[in-house]
């Protein structure tokens, strides 16, 4: 059904404008009580076994929704409505930006990819403060608050456009991510480099913990891009810093093995590469980090996760929680359904009690 819908409606779309009508009927439908638990009945019942325990989070399931979708937390509720076990808001910046001009998002069908440079348009972390202080307290959807560098700030100051973010937003997080990973604002992804991340992500923490009431779950999210001894030395600054998780990863600016067109692509232009084409490098930085922590730090598994397989191949490689974007502009409504259907399975077939028990076993054996 949703296919059809997808071939008759969306793709005739402008694929922004497809995101804003498909959001504004996932707000709306969210809206009304009523229908808000029926969808919900429908689409986000979870098999027990799938509570997951991570970050120190106590969750419905392990499966969230990456940064990127919901850029200014106007739709937790509705996104949780449809099954969402968690939502990562953002990319939330100090200064409100209007990003990168448009066409800025782009689909590639034949591969089950995107690419982006939308560039954190957002209306600055003043605003989404103050919208998230306003959710009702009865609201149990989980929320990542996930903040970047504002574009016109620069890199030498990068420090303290983040903690002014960190400032306003900490007291209305779960947990917290420094993104450091896109490729659409200039220079962002040089503070990947440890010597720039270790100050950044220190002030970070210290301003969570003067400003938040309780331990704010603290993980960076960096690129599939970075070199193998760039992931290892992540790896040993989070442990270093005792950092809570890494969420590994973001687009790709890479655009090897595609299917479509190659003047298609190249026509696109820049931007971050996403979907089922990320899936290989993204297991791979998953797979080192997880080798290189010992299972120490609790990792976040994003990138080309499709199916209930893909998520349960993620976790078997050291994942505690997974999430993805790119799919569900593919599969729609029903996908979160799928996905903890399907690991509901895989775990019951497994030798393992719990999704928690799964996690890393692959790399144990
Ligand atoms: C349109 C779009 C916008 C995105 N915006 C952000 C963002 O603002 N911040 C961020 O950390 N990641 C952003 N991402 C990256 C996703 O969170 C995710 O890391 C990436 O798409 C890989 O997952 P996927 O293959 O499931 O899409 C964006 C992705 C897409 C497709």
């Amino acid at each position: 059904m949703y296919k059809l819908f997808f071939n008759l409606v969306f793709k005739r779309l402008d694929p922004e404008k497809a995101h804003h009508l498909a959001f504004f009927w996932i707000r709306l439908a969210s809206s009304i009580p009523g229908l808000r638990n029926l969808v919900a009945g429908v689409l986000a019942p979870r098999d027990p076994k799938l509570r997951t325990k991570a970050l120190g989070l106590d969750l419905p399931g392990p499966f969230g929704l990456a940064a990127g979708f919901d850029k200014n937390a106007v739709g937790i509720d509705g996104l949780t409505m449809l099954g969402f076990d968690y939502v990562e808001i953002g990319t939330v910046t100090a200064q409100a930006q209007p990003g990168n001009p448009t066409p800025r998002l782009f689909r590639l069908i034949e591969d089950r990819a995107l690419i982006n440079r939308m560039g954190f348009n957002n209306e600055g972390s003043a605003a989404v403060a103050a919208r998230l202080a306003r959710r009702p307290k009865s609201s149990k959807a989980v929320v990542g608050v996930n903040i970047g560098k504002t574009k016109v700030v620069p890199e030498a100051e990068a420090v303290g456009d983040y903690v002014t973010s960190t400032e306003r937003l900490a007291r209305h997080a779960d947990y917290f991510v420094v993104n450091v990973s896109s490729p659409n604002t200039p220079g962002l992804r040089n503070l990947q480099a440890v010597d720039q991340l270790r100050p950044l992500l220190t002030a970070v923490r210290e301003t969570l913990d003067a400003t938040a009431t309780g331990h704010v779950p603290l993980l960076v999210k960096i690129a599939p891009d970075l070199a193998d001894a760039d992931v290892d030395a992540v790896a040993d600054l989070a442990l270093e810093l005792q950092l809570d998780g890494i969420i590994a990863t973001n687009t790709t600016i890479g655009r090897e093995g595609l299917r479509a067109d190659a003047a298609k692509v190249e026509g696109i232009g820049a931007g971050g590469l996403s979907g089922a084409p990320l899936k290989a490098r993204a297991s791979e930085v998953l797979e080192r980090l997880y080798a290189r922590s010992e299972g120490r730090i609790t990792l976040v598994a994003v990138g080309g996760i499709e199916t209930a397989e893909d998520a349960w191949q993620r976790i078997l490689a050291g994942a505690s929680l997974v999430q993805g974007y790119s799919a569900f502009i593919y599969e729609g409504p029903f996908w979160c359904r799928r996905i903890h259907k399907g690991l509901s399975a895989l775990l019951a077939a497994s030798p393992y009690a719990t999704l928690g028990d799964a996690v890393g076993a692959a790399a144990r054996r």
